[in-house]
């Protein structure tokens, strides 16, 4: 399906904030698509924490597939709330209503509406500074790889591989909605932004989509950009669950149960037994635009997957979920050994020697975790944002309405350093400090050559009990 002119506008460039939130503009093409779900009101099922979501599993090429929500929206904050302690009581008060409306109205699942809320350091060093220095998680390893006390949450910084245009955020919130329908996520987030009128300021909307296709259909991402007419669009696999015509959700990929917890591997943090933000976990989240002409057209389907996984890896033509067992995980040796016969290193295999836990544990939570189990639980989506659906500062964050190939990266790691290890592995710079000698943006180093990076920030998502205004009930 073709859109018109007048619909291949993403969305904001000049639109007023009360309308990006509520309307549409290229995503209207979503709520012509088949919607699944329903979504019974329910409250949410067991469980300390905001980031985790019970996920279908399908089997796909005979590997385990996660299916993650379909569609999802980031909407950041600055927060307009007085610096005391009665003011916040009443924010507090008030962003906890509305979540628990919401909750009342779709369940916390994907076929409901399933939110996180997730804070910026501008909002712990602005309204609860000292509380912060008490509370906020030490992340031990890093501490002692520093040689000084490092938090759980620390700044976003710029990887090897960056523009030198990207911009590094200062958001004081960010409200992550997914939900296997469009019109859940749409019509939740603008009601729980108008019911906290005047106590969140939004600075950007971020749209997106993942997936649909395991059933055989045609996936959002291929629908979307031939609708938007994206260069390469017509070379993406038609049942590819993002762009880049790869499962990037299988189940051995992704961190299991509590394992992305601040307090869940032994001795990572301080926060077992019993921290303040036990439960929570870190959270990155920045956009990538995606060459997808570049993908295709430069790259045959062999490279493609020896790009993507490793470079020794070989499948069937057209293969798209490629089993990466817990064997499969590449350590640092393997990742050298890639580099020095191959010149080049995959995205999965150069990450693995950070994401996947090179010893077996039992972690905090009683459950043994084998050596090659994966760390980080992803929750990154496909977007046509350029770069975002909506910002405040348009200028700043170089917003146009011409729809783009992009990524919405959200990942949940137990600690930012612990994210920006993974993402320095995507670079080559090991976790033993080895910086191989492969140009970070070059065709060598994993899929990097096509992509952009614009913006990242770290931030802190609190266990469900402290979700709302962490920390300013002890003020
Ligand atoms: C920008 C576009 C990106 C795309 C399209 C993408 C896609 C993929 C795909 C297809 C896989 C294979 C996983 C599977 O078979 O289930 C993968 C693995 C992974 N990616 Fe990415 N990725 C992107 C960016 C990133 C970034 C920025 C990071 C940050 C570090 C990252 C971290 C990971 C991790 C941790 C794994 C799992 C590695 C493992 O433990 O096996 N990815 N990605």
């Amino acid at each position: 399906m073709k859109l018109t002119r007048r619909q291949l506008v993403v969305g904001g460039a000049g639109t007023a904030l009360g309308a990006a939130l509520g309307g549409a503009g290229i995503y209207e093409l979503l709520d012509r698509l088949a919607d699944e779900g329903g979504g019974l009101p329910r409250r949410r099922a067991g469980g300390a924490e905001q980031h985790v979501v019970t996920l279908d599993k399908v089997v796909d090429n005979g590997v385990e597939v996660l299916v993650p929500p379909l569609h999802n929206e980031v909407v950041t904050a600055t927060v307009r709330v007085e610096e005391t302690r009665v003011a916040l009581r009443e924010a507090r008060e008030a962003l906890e209503a509305a979540l628990r409306r919401l909750e009342g109205e779709y369940a916390p699942e994907p076929r409901g509406l399933h939110v996180t809320v997730a804070w910026g350091l501008p909002y712990f060093s602005r309204y609860v500074p000292s509380l912060a220095d008490q509370h906020l998680p030490v992340d031990l390893r890093a501490s002692e790889a520093r040689g000084r006390s490092t938090r759980a949450l620390i700044d976003a910084i710029r990887f090897p591989s960056d523009p030198d245009d990207l911009v590094l955020e200062e958001n004081e919130v960010a409200v992550f909605f997914r939900s296997d329908n469009s019109e859940h996520v749409r019509a939740g987030s603008k009601a729980l932004f108008a019911s906290l009128e005047g106590l969140f300021e939004p600075t950007s909307i971020r749209r997106g989509f993942i997936g649909g296709g395991f059933g055989g259909e045609q996936s959002l991402p291929k629908k979307m950009a031939l609708a938007a007419g994206i260069p390469g669009a017509e070379l993406i696999p038609d049942t590819a669950e993002l762009f880049l015509g790869f499962t990037s959700s299988q189940k051995n990929t992704m961190g299991p149960g509590r394992i992305a917890n601040h307090e869940t591997i032994p001795g990572l943090t301080d926060q077992h037994p019993d921290g303040y933000f036990r439960g929570g976990t870190a959270m990155h989240l920045s956009h990538i635009f995606e060459d997808l002409e570049a993908w295709f057209l430069n790259f045959d389907f062999s490279e493609r997957v020896t790009t993507m996984i490793r470079p020794e890896t070989r499948v069937a033509q057209g293969t798209q979920t490629i089993a990466q067992t817990e064997e499969d995980a590449a350590d640092v040796e393997a990742v050298k050994r890639d580099a020095r016969r191959h010149g080049a290193f995959g995205h999965s295999a150069s990450i693995q020697p950070a994401s996947r836990l090179q010893e077996a544990i039992v972690g905090t939570d009683e459950t043994p975790y084998p050596k090659g189990t994966a760390i980080p639980q992803r929750a990154d989506f496909d977007t046509l944002d350029n770069p975002f659906f909506w910002s405040s500062r348009p200028d700043v964050d170089r917003l146009s309405n011409e729809p783009a190939a992009g990524v919405h990266f959200v990942v949940f790691n137990p600690t930012s350093d612990d994210f920006h290890r993974n993402r320095l592995a995507m670079d080559g710079v090991l976790p033993d400090g080895t910086k191989l000698p492969i140009d970070p943006r070059g065709r060598g180093a994993g899929f990097n050559a096509v992509l952009n990076a614009t913006h990242r920030q770290n931030y802190l998502v609190p266990p469900l009990r402290h979700r709302s205004f962490p920390l300013s009930e002890l003020l």
